[in-house]
């Protein structure tokens, strides 16, 4: 490697950062067909080709437009990868894969040469945007795959597979996962005042300000909501009550006449594991059923954060050491979901299990600034959602970049997007 990189330590983080997160990005299209690289297999979400044109074209816009000063390098490819470029459906006539390689990987060494020369100390909230940037990318990618494969039914051959297995064995069931944890207990966090937000060189504009929020007394699920706790939800009528769904929830339910969250499959190996698929209106509905409701940003991120003993905020749920796969079920090192209990070592301050990793979690709260919030890099990353029309997701997924993985980094999405890798826990006063 360039030998002048090596002077500057954040430079040489930046190198090695850059050079996995892209080698990561780019293993998810191993043995990808042209009709998965192009195609929208939900409207919700563009084809994965396009988010992999949208990787370059963002970096090459603010490491080597707006920060080298250097001129467009591929003006042709701004409509089409902009965020603000075409509708999600115009999305889908795409360059070739060896094409949008070529587009990346010029835009690449361009940038690799620039951080010879840049001065990354004064510019280092923008290069960690866009090692963010990339990761969240990727994590949309990894997630139309999934859909993609979920479309081709590839979840009911795993299942009718099994089912073959058992008939091989006799017609004997195999043993259920059984748990040895109480997957329904309730964690009391006690009243007092916690940290929220961020205000390292990592955060987002929506995570800053840091400030301090007080919180009465509250309870909240140990674990996100398994298979089995919302099957009895859902074999207790749930979606035919409309006792259990607020008025929105329940004129949404009526319009997406939806009977089961999305691609559910009624298999015992999932049991344990979180319910995902679901959008707000149900996470929302199956809380009331249970006599609860979900928990606001803060309570999620108290629980998730907080040391209550030093009386200061963790990165992470087990303090600030950077996560592996001891930790937590996140990088795609699984590539699904795993059971709620599975990551002890995980666990946060207060016994909170898989607040980072394994699916998103629906929040109560309104995704919004904090007070003395300020736009970072451009208003269309977080302000123009401020609308009262999205809601906050906490905790990243399995398919969660270490780098876009943290207690105070918020998601968000319209309450009636069934995200493939969103669950929820609830919470109680
Ligand atoms: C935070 C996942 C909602 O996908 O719109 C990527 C992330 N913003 N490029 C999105 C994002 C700009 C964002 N989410
Ligand atoms: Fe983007």
């Amino acid at each position: 490697m360039i030998s002048k990189l090596h002077k500057s330590s954040l430079k040489e983080t930046f190198f090695r950062a850059f050079s996995q997160c892209r080698a990561k990005t780019l293993a998810l299209f191993d043995g990808i067909d042209k009709a998965t690289f192009c195609c929208q297999p939900h409207p919700d979400f563009s084809p994965i080709g396009w988010h992999l044109g949208h990787i370059a074209y963002t970096e090459s816009l603010w490491l080597l437009e707006r920060s080298a000063g250097l001129p467009c390098l591929f003006p042709r490819y701004r409509k089409l990868f902009a965020a603000d470029g075409l509708p999600k459906k115009e999305r889908v006539k795409l360059p070739n894969l060896e094409e949008i390689r070529y587009y990346l990987d010029t835009v690449r060494e361009k940038v690799l040469h620039y951080l010879e020369v840049a001065d990354v100390e004064q510019q280092e909230p923008l290069w960690r945007f866009i090692l963010q940037h990339e990761s969240q990318h990727s994590e949309i990618i990894s997630f139309v795959l999934e859909l993609s494969k979920q479309e081709r039914g590839e979840k009911d051959k795993e299942k009718e597979e099994q089912q073959r297995e058992r008939v091989r064995h006799g017609g004997k069931l195999p043993s259920l996962p059984h748990s040895p944890h109480d997957l329904s207990e309730m964690i009391q966090i006690p009243a007092g005042e916690f940290e929220m937000g961020d205000d390292s060189v990592d955060a987002l504009d929506n995570e800053q300000p840091l400030h301090r929020v007080y919180l009465e007394t509250y309870s909240i699920d140990r674990y996100p909501v398994t298979c089995t706790q919302y099957r009895a939800f859902m074999t207790a009528g749930g979606y035919e009550n409309p006792a259990w769904w607020s008025k929105a929830g329940w004129e949404w339910l009526q319009t997406e006449q939806v009977t089961q969250p999305l691609y559910w499959c009624e298999n015992p190996m999932w049991d344990h594991h979180p319910v995902c698929g679901v959008s707000w209106y149900e996470a929302e509905a199956y809380s009331r059923f249970v006599g609860k409701r979900l928990p606001t940003e803060a309570e999620w991120e108290k629980a998730a954060s907080w040391d209550a003993q030093a009386h200061c905020r963790r990165i992470y749920p087990w303090g600030n050491e950077q996560p592996t796969l001891k930790h937590c079920n996140h990088d795609n090192f699984i590539g699904k979901t795993t059971p709620v209990d599975a990551f002890s070592i995980g666990q946060s301050f207060y016994g909170l299990y898989d607040a980072l990793g394994n699916v998103w979690e629906w929040t109560s709260s309104w995704f919004d600034g904090y007070l003395g919030f300020q736009s970072y890099p451009y208003v269309g990353y977080s302000q123009v959602y401020f609308d009262q029309q999205h809601r906050v997701l906490k905790g990243g997924s399995w398919a969660t970049r270490p780098w876009a993985l943290r207690c105070s980094f918020r998601n968000w999405y319209h309450p009636c997007v069934r995200q493939i890798l969103a669950g929820f826990r609830c919470a109680a006063d």
